[in-house]
């Protein structure tokens, strides 16, 4: 799954799988509450092990339930089959309405801005007709909870492949790329069943983390002060199939009580250790950049006083410059707290 998303770790999943499986008994559990993509849940899935998989946005839920609680493709008795599904997404009509307004070159924005070029009008009209559908039959109980997942999972994958973006959706490009002209794709997913057993539910890990009686957690934290809220405003939007204000040029959704304290310099430190003293499991383990918001001495300060550290590290290449460019490389790090 090519997923454009800040901090996916699905090129670092073998690394990060290596040192997990060289603590964590075959058959564990491990919890992912900040599971994004979902790319990791899928991996310790893969791997063997019981996943409990959540976020404090609606998104990666829908991408967590399609990937590890979709084992094979769901019956859709509404359309007859999952390919008959993904037909009915391909081929229904386009239907101008809230995305073709906000977020369409075609657009006249409803606060009277510019037309945001997020999409080309035609990209925007199907969308809306595709949310359209899913609303419908999501309302008529036409769908599980798993169909009703896929379904948004497919237009979240397929939106996000012809956004007229240069990485997030903090802001549009001035004119539609060749990709943003190109049409709504669906091509099948590879369901595979995994011998764990799987949760995933919703919520900010300093809330939930009390909650999760796994054998261990894994936390990869956002690190920069780039909230994922605000970032991804229309993938969040997708998911929760509502019609928020869209304010200002760029269209965000209000995000703010989405915001993680994990992006404030001022907050993050605080943060890390009140998910630390809500979490029960026994191994914690946390990805984190060495261009974070909390340096190395204080996240090595606050986890100590949890467990027994142990660090590794792992160079990368940089996708983009910013003001800490080290030879065009950084340092991905992975902790492992073992608790006294
Ligand atoms: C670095 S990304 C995770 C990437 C993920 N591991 C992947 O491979 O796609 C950080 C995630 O943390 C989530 N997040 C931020 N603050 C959070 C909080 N306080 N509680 C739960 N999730 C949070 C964001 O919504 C985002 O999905």
């Amino acid at each position: 799954m090519s997923y454009r998303y800040l901090g996916n770790k699905t090129r670092l999943a073998d690394w990060i799988l290596g040192v997990v499986t060289s603590v964590l008994a075959p058959r564990a559990s491990i919890a992912d509450p900040m599971c994004g993509t979902a790319a990791m849940s899928k991996a310790f899935a893969r791997a063997g092990y019981s996943v409990t998989a959540a976020d404090a946005l609606t998104f990666p839920v829908i991408h967590a339930r399609t990937r590890l609680l979709a084992e094979s493709p769901p019956a859709f008795a509404i359309f007859g089959s999952y390919d008959a599904a993904l037909a009915w997404m391909r081929s229904v009509a386009p239907e101008p309405g809230y995305f073709h307004r906000e977020f369409s070159a075609e657009g006249r924005p409803m606060n009277g801005r510019e037309p945001r070029l997020y999409f080309s009008g035609h990209n925007a009209a199907h969308i809306d007709a595709i949310r359209n559908g899913i609303r419908t039959l999501g309302s008529a109980g036409d769908l599980t909870r798993i169909e009703h997942s896929v379904l948004l999972h497919h237009l979240i994958l397929s939106t996000n492949a012809v956004a007229n973006i240069t990485g997030t959706y903090g802001y549009f490009r001035s004119e539609l790329s060749a990709a943003a002209l190109r049409p709504l794709s669906f091509e099948p997913l590879e369901f595979e069943p995994t011998p764990g057993r799987h949760v995933v539910r919703q919520g900010d890990v300093e809330k939930i983390g009390s909650e999760l009686n796994t054998d261990a957690v894994y936390l990869d934290p956002p690190y920069t002060k780039r909230q994922y809220a605000g970032n991804y405003h229309i993938l969040e939007t997708l998911a929760r199939e509502d019609e928020p204000e869209a304010v200002g040029d760029g269209g965000l959704r209000p995000w703010k009580e989405q915001a993680s304290e994990f992006c404030y310099k001022r907050s993050a430190g605080h943060a890390f250790r009140d998910t630390l003293k809500r979490l029960r499991a026994t191994h914690v383990f946390i990805s984190y950049s060495e261009d974070g918001q909390v340096s190395e001495s204080e996240l090595d300060s606050i986890l100590s006083d949890f467990g027994k550290v142990t660090m590794y590290q792992l160079p990368l290449a940089r996708f983009r410059s910013n003001n800490r460019v080290k030879d065009g490389r950084v340092l991905e790090r992975l902790y492992h707290v073992e608790r006294f």
